[in-house]
């Protein structure tokens, strides 16, 4: 199947410019373009296997790359649509944050110490069904390091093309609080109550 690039109504953002998200959508439609390329080339492929085994194989190694790619922006960028809001303390995200961590703001103090570890690569905020506990991970690229099969309630794109314009290279502390200050808790609320309603 072919994929289709989907849109976002990032409003006016405080410390991430409107070039910086644009240039950034950019490179997401990169991600699905480069998605549906590979899985085109892997078919073709595999008219001869044999004789293509090795480029198959490379192909296979990049392909979850370009899909995670595309899945983590398609988390990323709705975060801001609606524009800032604080996490309501009464919400059932804060009520197991804070059942699982002590208190609510225990997770965006998480997340910002995961998301100054060095490299390219994500913040992620997961959330296990099965147990009900939160779990956080650095994950490389966009692809190593996940938690198989758990939801993502947070993703905090901590790549230099996300601070890079604004903030210049060593810019990543100030972008990961420009995040913050801009993060639309409520639509990660709604996303919580969605991931609770699928496992129920
Ligand atoms: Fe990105």
């Amino acid at each position: 199947m072919t994929y289709e690039t989907k849109t976002f109504a990032v409003p006016e953002l405080i410390d991430i410019s409107k070039t910086s998200v644009d240039q950034h959508i950019e490179l997401y439609q990169g991600y699905v373009k480069n998605f549906n390329a590979i899985s085109a080339a892997i078919e073709g492929l595999l008219e001869d296997p044999e004789k293509n085994a090795l480029a198959i194989s490379e192909l296979r190694r990049r392909h979850s790359f370009e899909f995670d790619g595309m899945k983590l922006h398609e988390l990323y960028f709705p975060q801001f649509e609606g524009g800032a809001s604080a996490m309501n303390t009464e919400s059932e995200l804060a009520k197991a944050i804070t059942t699982h961590w002590g208190s609510a703001d225990a997770a965006e103090k998480r997340l910002k110490q995961t998301a100054m570890m060095r490299g390219p690569g994500w913040s992620i905020l997961y959330f296990n069904p099965e147990t009900k506990a939160f779990h956080m991970s650095f994950v490389g690229e966009q692809h190593q390091g996940h938690f198989a099969t758990l939801p993502i309630v947070v993703a905090l794109d901590v790549w230099e093309h996300a601070f890079l314009l604004d903030h210049g290279a060593s810019g990543k502390a100030k972008y990961v609080e420009a995040f913050f200050k801009n993060l639309n808790w409520s639509a990660v609320e709604k996303r919580f109550s969605d991931i609770q309603q699928n496992i129920s």
